[in-house]
């Protein structure tokens, strides 16, 4: 019964990727870190960057980050061709990035590090002062619409999980309005259920409407949740799929595949270098390694 217009194919399916990516590369010096790699995220959706060490996936996010600007191939946030000044670009677009080694300040209180930069003041002139209270409501009242029930956000963020912490740095991102967010490696150094729990308040973004990009070498933290997957090998592109066209089990191989064995093999060449007949008298000085 609603005021309904006539032609109704007006929809919102043509609306653009928030950040798309189309063949970018990225050198450092001579060295290709990036060759025509691209991936896009949507609201509401999760991709996921997979590769192992040294597959490019860091350099990728800082590309989106605004930290390194991108030497070939396409940049777009929702639709517009983009070259990010800075950081600061970046966020003002509303992309948040999480790295691994989160900045936190560790002895400061859980609301103290949730409004780092941003902390809102009440009073004028010589009696402007930190709004204190609100930042605590605020803290808590936005921890908790995330599910996130921390006894007390007065204790210092030093004394949460790593997990916890990036739980907090997920909710943060939420609250100051990121539409993409971006976390680097988020479960890399967590257990399992640390992990589960971080995944979920990634998912629990994910349905706030942000796009999310989920950097990790972990197939299964990334078939948990994604939405498309983007694998990376030695900074190319080694394959892309959509949830509905890959399985776990597909994914994993894919993952594991070719890099374990080209682990194993650099493993024993190095075990074959040291090996037994190494000259003991003749220590390389330049090298700067010490031997035992
Ligand atoms: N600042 C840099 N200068 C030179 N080479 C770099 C720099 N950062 C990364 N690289 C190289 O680029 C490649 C990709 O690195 P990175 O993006 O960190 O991979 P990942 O995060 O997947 O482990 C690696 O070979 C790495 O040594
Ligand atoms: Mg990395």
């Amino acid at each position: 019964m609603g005021p309904q217009a006539g032609g109704g194919e007006v929809t919102v399916t043509d609306t653009p990727a928030l950040v798309k990516l189309t063949d970018v590369s990225k050198f450092y010096g001579n060295i290709r870190a990036l060759q025509g790699v691209s991936l896009e995220v949507s609201a509401g959706e999760i991709t996921c960057v997979l590769g192992d060490n040294g597959a490019g996936k860091s350099t990728l996010i800082k590309i989106i980050a605004g930290l390194h600007r991108h030497d070939a191939g396409s940049f777009e946030i929702e639709g517009e061709e983009t070259v990010l000044a800075n950081p600061r670009a970046a966020l003002d677009h509303g992309i948040a990035t999480v790295y691994q080694d989160l900045a936190v300040v560790p002895l400061m209180p859980v609301w103290r590090n949730f409004f780092l930069g941003s902390e809102p003041t009440k009073g004028r002139g010589p009696f402007r002062r930190l709004d204190v209270e609100l930042m605590r409501e605020t803290t808590r009242a936005e921890l908790l619409r995330m599910g996130i029930d921390l006894r007390d956000v007065d204790q210092p963020i030093g004394t949460l999980s790593g997990g916890e912490r990036q739980c907090v740095a997920i909710a943060r991102a939420v609250h100051f309005g990121a539409k993409v967010l971006v976390l680097d490696e988020p479960t890399a150094a967590l257990g399992v259920k640390q992990s589960g729990v971080v995944l979920k308040y990634v998912a629990a973004a994910r349905d706030a409407g942000l796009g999310v990009v989920l950097i990790t070498h972990n197939p299964h933290h990334a078939h948990l949740v994604g939405d498309r997957f983007v694998l990376l090998k030695r900074g190319t592109m080694a394959g892309s799929h959509t949830r509905d066209s890959i399985t776990l089990d597909e994914l994993t191989r894919q993952m594991a595949g070719g890099s374990e064995l080209d682990e194993l093999s650099h493993e024993l060449e190095r075990v074959a270098e040291s090996g037994p007949d190494r000259p003991s008298g003749t220590a390389d000085t330049a090298s700067g390694t010490t031997a035992p």
